[in-house]
């Protein structure tokens, strides 16, 4: 192995820089090219590829975002979309591929893989944290931070009012951010795509909290529930309580995506990023460079496209029993 590139595509996660400079600064120090590619996969296909030194990784680990953009490519989908992508790598002689992003971004590597043999290893970098095959994602613990700092402001002028909030985090398939940011908030209820919460048992609960005097409640809502987003569950709930309960919504959206990573994504990224350079040395090939109990661990993409990444038992249980 002579040349590789890297790319970050799917949605940001605070720490993808740090994972850019080290899988740059590894690569050149085990004495390879490295280049960058802008905007994932569509900057595969346009030939938006560039040779990366050690400065151009200089001053960017604290930073949020990727330097090096993102995007949700349609033509990566097409045969057509990646036979060009293969061949401006190969133009430039490229033989691996360090691929930072999450589930879309490994089902891209998966199948580019299989038609074109260039060796790929992913670094697992989304803030769902829902991959099978590692703890924890880069981002995830950045975003959990910044939800539980506007969790933590909510609840002030929550108690003041003695009112119900329902704040939506993010996360389309996966609950983690709801369920880790409820517990650091102290949240009352969380609401999470792997579990079904029903409505009645939110009503119970928190009418229990108000004939308990409880001066505000917090219920953390996943987008990706299956009662809805949190606009139309607390309408729903409003629509059972009347105005027995003051309720209001606010919904974190995007802001859970930026800001400067947390000293555990910085590490974690740095980590996964040099797996990744040292892997494809090794000969590992379409894989992820996961952590698991504090150990790299390489695992098929297709494992951590397809298998399930639960979330403990224990967590949703702590919730209920610690919002008493
Ligand atoms: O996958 C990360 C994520 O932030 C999800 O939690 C969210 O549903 C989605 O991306 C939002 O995507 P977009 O950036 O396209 O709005």
């Amino acid at each position: 192995m002579k040349k590789i590139a890297v790319y970050t595509s799917g949605g940001d996660a605070p720490g993808m820089n740090a994972c850019i400079r080290a899988v740059v600064r590894g690569a050149i120090y085990h004495g390879l090219k490295v280049y960058g590619i802008r905007r994932g996969y569509n900057g595969m296909i346009s030939g938006d590829i560039f040779e990366m030194t050690s400065s151009s990784v200089s001053n960017i680990v604290q930073r949020g975002g990727t330097i090096l953009k993102s995007a949700r490519s349609k033509e990566f989908l097409t045969p057509e979309g990646r036979k060009k992508a293969y061949d401006n790598l190969v133009k430039l002689e490229i033989d691996g591929l360090v691929a930072i992003g999450g589930n879309g971004t490994f089902t891209g590597a998966e199948v580019f893989y299989n038609e074109y043999q260039l060796p790929t290893v992913g670094c697992p970098g989304t803030i769902d944290n829902d991959l099978y095959g590692t703890d924890y994602t880069i981002g995830f613990d950045s975003a959990v931070n910044t939800s539980l700092e506007a969790i933590d402001k909510i609840r002030d002028t929550a108690d003041s009012h003695d009112r119900v909030f329902f704040i939506e985090v993010m996360g389309r398939d996966s609950g983690y951010i709801a369920v880790q940011s409820g517990i650091g908030g102290g949240a009352e209820i969380v609401m999470v795509p792997e579990t079904h919460t029903p409505l009645k048992k939110v009503v119970s609960s928190l009418k229990d909290g108000w004939r308990r005097s409880k001066s505000s409640s917090i219920v953390v809502v996943a987008e990706g529930d299956e009662e809805g987003h949190a606009t139309e569950i607390a309408e729903k709930i409003k629509a059972q309580v009347g105005d027995k309960l003051d309720i209001r919504v606010t919904t974190l959206g995007h802001v859970q995506r930026g800001g400067s990573p947390t000293a555990y994504d910085r590490i974690l990224a740095s980590r996964m990023g040099l797996a990744a350079v040292e892997g494809l040395m090794s000969g590992q090939k379409n894989v992820m460079a996961g952590i698991i109990n504090n150990e790299v661990v390489y695992t098929p993409f297709i494992d951590t496209i397809k298998k399930a990444k639960p979330i403990h038992d224990d967590l949703l249980r702590m919730v209920h029993i610690l919002s008493i």
